[in-house]
């Protein structure tokens, strides 16, 4: 079929399974460019390994350290006259691309929430791997459904206590205007939010592998987490979603406690804020990155998933003496260049200016599109999108 981009909202409906393989082919590309990773992982779990932070983990492992990876998400293959989810397209990509060289890839499709897709990782990572040294934890979901208990959670994202007033921008048009945003009106909204995107199914996880005998000795986790700047503060980390990212932060010390017969160590790095299918659905945080984009790639310190990973992987989790350096709080900072403090006053100066008729000049709206649109395929020069393109993909392992 020929596959055009269709949105809706800040959701792209459709995905170019040729346009996805050149993505994951240039992260490919820009892993092997900066060398191998010394003393990285060797067999991986990557839990929400087929798009944003997750497929980008799940590639630095595979091409910066030679490991063999298993990858959880939940995807859809072509049916009925539509093409597969960017996720779906992704893995198969990645696949093809571990097979041919040389390296175990195997995938599981499916609600990385229940007990079944949990049982089902341990198996495979029985029969294949024996044990896995890293498990990455990168999931991002709007809603989950408790194993245990069977009630289905809903996240929100909602400021606590007062309302929240300031500018946001419809990506694809670049029209500048105010939101407000009324704040949760019951503790149930922080709580379902805590439940969805908290740190219990991480937590969940890491027991039932440890059970099941599957971690190696000196095993690591890591999940991901994000701060930014005060001018999202309201919406997002003193939001609701913010207290789903303490609780989240909270769970890698039960989690040491779990793998402490193990030796194994559980980590939570605070990532740079980046177009990932999630961050798009969050208000004001689309006008943030646009501003910080330009900032960043001005001083020629921006980095997309693929660099920020490398980096997690080389010069944290994997140090040449094996220290890993952490913040005050415990946790690994690769937001840190976002975070610098010439970085945030000039996005701070250009927050204040923007406004539709200035942004396409002082903001990088056009970088913002163009990886929004990569991250379904689209926007590829090398791909024709008048051409009849397969849609039939399957990811080989599933
Ligand atoms: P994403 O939407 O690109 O990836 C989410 C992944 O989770 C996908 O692989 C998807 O298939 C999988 N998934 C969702 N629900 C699932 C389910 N029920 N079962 C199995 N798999 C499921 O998101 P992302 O932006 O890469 O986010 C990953 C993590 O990084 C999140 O914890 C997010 O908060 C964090 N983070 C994101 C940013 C950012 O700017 N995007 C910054 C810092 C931290
Ligand atoms: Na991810």
């Amino acid at each position: 079929m020929i596959i055009k981009p269709r949105t809706r909202g800040f959701i792209c409906l459709t995905s170019h399974p040729d346009g996805t393989a050149v993505n994951i082919k240039n992260q490919i590309d820009y892993v092997k460019s900066q060398g191998e990773i010394k003393n990285g992982p060797k067999k991986v779990l990557v839990i929400g390994a087929s798009t944003g932070f997750g497929i980008s983990s799940r590639i630095a492992a595979a091409f910066g350290s030679g490991a063999a990876t298993i990858g959880v998400f939940f995807e859809k293959p072509a049916a009925e006259g539509k093409p597969g989810t960017a996720g779906w397209y992704n893995s198969a990509a990645f696949e093809k691309e571990a097979q041919n060289a040389g390296l175990y890839a195997k995938s599981i499709n499916g609600d990385a929430f229940s007990d079944e897709i949990k049982q089902q990782t341990i198996d495979l990572i029985k029969k294949d791997l024996g044990t896995v040294d890293l498990v990455v934890y990168s999931l991002a979901s709007p809603r989950r459904t408790h194993p245990k208990t069977g009630v289905a959670y809903a996240s929100v994202l909602k400021p606590i206590g007062q309302t929240f007033s300031n500018k946001t921008v419809d990506f694809h048009t670049g029209v500048v205007s105010d939101i407000t945003i009324n704040p949760i009106e019951s503790q149930e909204d922080i709580d379902n939010t805590i439940a969805v995107m908290g740190g219990e199914d991480w937590r969940f996880w890491m027991e039932d592998l440890q059970k099941a005998g599957v971690l190696a000795n000196g095993v690591k986790t890591v999940a991901y987490s994000y701060i930014g700047p005060e001018l999202t503060f309201p919406i997002y980390r003193n939001g609701t979603i913010g207290q789903a990212k303490n609780d989240l932060e909270a769970t890698a010390s039960t989690i040491n406690t779990i793998l402490k017969d193990l030796n194994g160590e559980a980590y939570v790095s605070v990532n740079k804020a980046l177009v990932t299918q999630s961050s798009s659905a969050i208000p004001v945080v689309p006008l943030y990155i646009s501003l910080l984009y330009k900032v960043m790639k001005e001083k020629g310190i921006h980095e997309g998933t693929i660099e920020q990973m490398y980096r997690l992987f080389n010069d944290r989790l994997y140090t040449a003496d094996g220290t890993i350096p952490l913040d005050a709080e415990g946790r690994i900072r690769i937001d840190d260049w976002e975070m610098r403090e010439d970085v945030q006053q000039e996005v701070d100066k250009l927050w204040k200016q923007a406004t539709t008729e200035n942004l396409e000049q002082i903001s990088d709206i056009e970088g913002y599109r163009n990886d929004f649109f990569n991250l379904f395929g689209f926007n590829f020069d090398s791909i024709d999108y008048d051409a009849e393109a397969n849609e039939q993909v399957n990811v080989p392992s599933i």
